[in-house]
């Protein structure tokens, strides 16, 4: 109860600043990706309303990433040229990405670094739903870059608690949601899970934020996508990509969520290395 007044003052002042703005224009994104019959125009109109999001997606599409013989002069041509899938992800990349930016660099922590990590874990656990389940993974995708959320909101909002868990979390070696639950009384999960649900995200995104470190408590409905998301952000980390919120994460856990999705480990190992080979490639090129 306590805790819940905590998480709704802390969704209060998350909705009274920058980040409003920014989610709103998210949640019309999701909400396309989450409508079988919506169409390209809806997504275009949206990324028209929003000239430096359009100015970011261009640039993305006539970056080395996509390599166009011309130029993509507008966000018309853009959707043909890339596609409408492509254009929903990128879309909702490059808007997320936007909640991420500002300088911010303590005890080992800084947003850019985060931000290389939810892009890795969201690349990750999309190419675990595309190759192991055939699926197209829109959602996961989405979890995956906002996974951490609660982290920024920390960040912007409880500063001085997250300065405290950081140093807790080199002191004791333990990951940052439990030297959060003691510092704050609650963690980055539940703070990006109040949040999004606030904001209207559909419930499968809600639980994947909520549950990405408790994915044996994840409710039935949820459960492939926490665990899917469990093993995108272990692999993440130990392959160094990016910040690392819980280096010693469970590895029974892991290895109960492996089970759970019958995915093998040279499916993993391979996935591993075509992730590396994106950010790399996207570092390289200025886009990360
Ligand atoms: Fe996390
Ligand atoms: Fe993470």
């Amino acid at each position: 109860m306590e805790n819940n007044e905590e998480l709704n003052k802390l969704t209060g002042q998350v909705n009274r600043s920058n980040i409003s703005s920014i989610a709103s224009v998210v949640t019309r994104i999701i909400a396309v990706i989450n409508d079988p019959e919506s169409t390209a125009k809806q997504l275009v109109d949206i990324i028209l309303t929003d000239p430096p999001l359009a100015a970011n997606v261009l640039k993305f599409v006539n970056s080395a990433h996509f390599a166009p013989r011309r130029r993509i002069a507008d966000i018309q041509q853009a959707v043909i040229f890339i596609g409408f899938n492509a254009l929903k992800e990128l879309a909702l990349n490059q808007k997320v990405c936007e909640i991420f930016q500002k300088a911010v660099n303590i005890e080992g922590y800084s947003r850019q670094a985060l931000w290389r990590h939810s892009v890795a874990v969201a690349q990750f656990a999309k190419m675990i739903y595309r190759r192991e389940f055939a699926e197209r993974g829109e959602n996961v995708y989405a979890v995956g870059l906002l996974h951490d959320l609660g982290i920024i909101i920390e960040d912007q909002f409880r500063n001085p608690s997250l300065v405290e868990s950081l140093q807790l979390v080199n002191k004791e070696n333990l990951p940052l949601w439990k030297a959060e639950q003691r510092t704050l009384g609650y963690d980055h999960s539940q703070i990006g899970a109040h949040v999004s649900l606030d904001w209207d995200l559909p419930e499968e995104i809600v639980h994947g934020i909520a549950y990405h470190h408790r994915p044996d408590k994840a409710p039935a409905s949820s459960q492939r996508l926490a665990a899917c998301l469990f093993i995108a952000n272990h692999c993440c980390q130990a392959a160094e990509i990016g910040y690392c919120d819980s280096p010693l994460e469970n590895e029974d856990l892991y290895a109960q969520c492996i089970d759970r999705l019958s995915v093998d480990s040279d499916a993993i190992d391979l996935i591993m290395t075509d992730v590396q080979t994106l950010i790399k490639a996207m570092i390289e090129e200025g886009l990360l």
